[in-house]
């Protein structure tokens, strides 16, 4: 009994932190951009959102709607954001990855709710690796675990 709570207890240690992961930045195949918030929204609040970029003290709105808000004219026609699966909202940008600044700060906000997180450009990754990594991660948490619940029974 002890030891299987033992084990839930380190499989939600361990598998939650990999979801609280608000916000995060790809590189797609055809070398969009990709950034993914998935912050919830509050169900008082009007549904909106809102995605931005830093780098120094210069920053700008990607895309937004919220209501009054305006993005930069520079990126009107170059980015679509779709809604995600339960919550939150995808944003794809065109013709931004090379000449992106050494480290950007990207922010996103959903209804009010922000995330944001910094990556140096040398550190993007595909978003074709980003799922194979986290599954394989995955996997081998899963493994472990599994072998060290065994070892205890
Ligand atoms: C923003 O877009 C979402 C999804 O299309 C929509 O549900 C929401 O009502 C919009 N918010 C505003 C303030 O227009
Ligand atoms: C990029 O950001 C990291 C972490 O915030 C910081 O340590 C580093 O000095 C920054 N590099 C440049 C060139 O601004």
């Amino acid at each position: 009994m002890i030891k299987s709570l033992l084990f839930y207890w380190m499989l939600g240690a361990v598998l939650i932190p990999a979801n609280s992961d608000l916000i995060s930045v790809c590189i797609e195949d055809d070398q969009d951009l990709r950034v993914d918030c998935l912050v919830e929204p509050k169900p008082s609040r009007i549904n909106s959102y809102e995605f931005s970029w830093s780098s120094g003290n210069k920053e700008a709105v990607i895309n937004t709607n919220v209501s009054g808000a305006a993005s930069e004219a520079l990126f009107r026609d170059k980015s679509y954001v779709e809604e995600l699966d339960p919550h939150g909202y995808r944003l794809t940008l065109t013709g931004f990855t090379e000449t992106l600044p050494h480290n950007t700060t990207y922010m996103c906000k959903i209804s009010g709710n922000s995330a944001t997180i910094t990556i140096e450009r040398d550190l993007l990754l595909t978003c074709s690796a980003v799922s194979v990594f986290l599954k394989t991660s995955c996997i081998w948490v899963m493994s472990l675990l599994i072998f060290l619940q065994q070892m205890h029974c």
